[in-house]
């Protein structure tokens, strides 16, 4: 079993687990692992790509209980097990459910529209009812695996409906809900046919959590307008049979900040940073990019502008090194097909025009790595560069804060990220203003010691205060409120 940096095992030693089932339950699509079979059979499985594991999987640790989501293989049963604590428990995808309803409704209709419409969403009613489908079934396995009265605790928006299918089948339950991505204004929301069910299945909840107060105050002023449920500050009263109440609130996400900070300092990161270093030629200034390969990244936008500092000599290609990670992420979505082609093409053509023999100024991978590996990237990241188009939050963003020994790292960061509302000391970018995000990696690169060192300064007090673990037990406390979360609102 794949095991990652940190091995304690349910720390509080709360039992979560029961004869009659969880008092903890997670709910996502994705487990924390997927599982691989190789070439010869062989299974193995990996950590899951994407922000949503790597927050909640310490989170999992700590409390235990049950993480109910697809193991991402399609048409395969898999029998629950226990797994650094706590227990998986598989949700199956037919090969056609995967097409529909992953990478259909949740990829190439809810992603793009939650996400500004950056790329044009679709709408095909067949990935709708798959997608209530899977949907149902999610609610059914939970509604199996917790025990009476627990906790339930709903993942992102590929499970917007299991909410209040939840509720129906188990009145009991405390059920939270927490969006990682962008909820968008009604301008955009209003596009989908299916406005109403997505709303009215989120509305099941008890506590509906966002990245950032705008998600929390579109979402209620959707439900004010296209419900009938009456909607009081932070909160919806439900009209109907079942008058529970659901608070909307916004609970930006964070990390494990010290697990990451103590693995980029393990003799081994330290070692393999070295390693890299000297593989790119030991050049005076590393800049840096790590994304999932998605659109919603802005990287046609960052390897331009870096393409053009380049050219234009700006940068030197003999001591500078722009090094590029994409993880491959949703391979079989056109969309994302054509920007991988992109980008191959646009990294080739820069590095065939600047530059010489030897080490091309960018160099760009497109595979995944162990986290090892990417806080060995942190580390030697002079300038990191984070520019999305629109992010839910950026976790990326805090990790290589976390992981960057000393003051002397600087963060560029897209004013789009849910990030930049923490993050205020970053060198803050519009992505889609070529020139301004050039002139802004240059001030990263060339600032005085002082202003960099007094920028990284806050910006490590605050993903150091702000934990994953807090994050949870905000949230979590505030479920167990229900109703009763004091009298502020957050969501203006
Ligand atoms: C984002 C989403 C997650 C998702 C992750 C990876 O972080 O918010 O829900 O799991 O991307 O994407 P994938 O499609 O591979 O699960």
């Amino acid at each position: 079993m794949y095991k990652d940096f940190q091995e304690e095992t349910n720390v509080n030693n709360t039992p979560q687990s029961t004869e009659q089932g969880a008092t903890f339950v997670v709910v996502a699509n994705r487990l924390p692992v997927d599982r691989i079979v190789g070439e010869d059979g062989e299974i193995d499985w990996q950590t899951a790509p994407g922000g949503l594991v790597t927050a909640l999987e310490p989170v999992m640790r700590q409390r235990g209980g049950s993480w109910v989501g697809w193991h991402g293989a399609p048409d395969e049963e898999v029998e629950p097990f226990e797994h650094d604590g706590y227990t998986i428990e598989p949700v199956p995808l037919s090969a056609q459910e995967v097409v529909e309803y992953y990478e259909g409704f949740s990829n190439a209709t809810l992603w793009p529209l939650y996400h500004d419409s950056v790329a044009f969403p679709e709408y095909h009613r067949e990935w709708y009812e798959a997608y209530e489908v899977v949907n149902q079934r999610f609610a059914e396995k939970t509604a199996q695996v917790a025990a009476h009265g627990a906790t339930v605790w709903v993942q992102d928006y590929q499970l917007q409906l299991v909410p209040r299918m939840l509720r129906e089948l188990r009145p009991d339950l405390n059920i939270g809900f927490f969006l990682h991505i962008p909820f968008p204004p009604m301008e955009l929301f209003d596009q989908l046919p299916w406005r109403v069910e997505m709303l009215e299945g989120l509305l099941g909840a008890d506590l509906v959590g966002f990245q950032v107060p705008g998600g929390a105050s579109n979402f209620l002023r959707l439900v004010r307008r296209r419900t009938e449920h009456r909607v009081d500050r932070d909160r919806a009263k439900l009209v109907g049979p079942d008058q529970h109440t659901c608070v909307a609130r916004a609970y930006p996400i964070s990390i494990d900040t010290q697990g990451f900070a103590d693995l980029a300092n393990s003799p081994e990161a330290i070692a393999e940073a070295e390693q890299l270093l000297a593989d790119l030629g030991n050049p005076s200034k590393v800049f840096v990019g790590i994304d999932r390969l998605d659109y919603t990244k802005g990287l046609r936008q960052r390897v331009r502008a870096m393409g053009e500092l380049f050219s234009e000599g700006t940068l030197d290609p003999h001591d500078t090194v722009f090094l590029q990670v994409a993880t491959p992420s949703r391979e079989r979505v056109d969309e994302y097909r054509r920007l991988r082609d992109d980008i191959d093409l646009l990294v080739g053509r820069i590095n065939s025009e600047v530059g010489g023999v030897g080490r091309p100024p960018i160099v760009y991978l497109h595979a995944s790595f162990p986290r090892a590996t990417m806080a060995a990237m942190y580390r030697i990241a002079d300038v990191m560069i984070v520019t999305p188009l629109r992010d839910g939050m950026n976790l990326v963003a805090k990790e290589y804060i976390a992981c960057n020994p000393g003051l002397d790292g600087a963060l560029v960061l897209s004013e789009f990220a849910g990030a930049a509302r923490e993050l205020r000391q970053a060198y803050m970018v519009n992505p889609y203003d070529l020139n301004g995000m050039k002139e802004v990696v240059m001030k990263a690169a060339t600032d005085s010691t002082q202003n960099r060192r007094r920028r990284m300064r806050a910006l490590k007090k605050q993903v150091s205060e702000n934990t994953i673990d807090k994050w949870a037990d905000k949230f979590l406390t505030d479920l167990d409120a229900k109703g009763d979360m004091g009298k502020d609102t957050n969501a203006g």
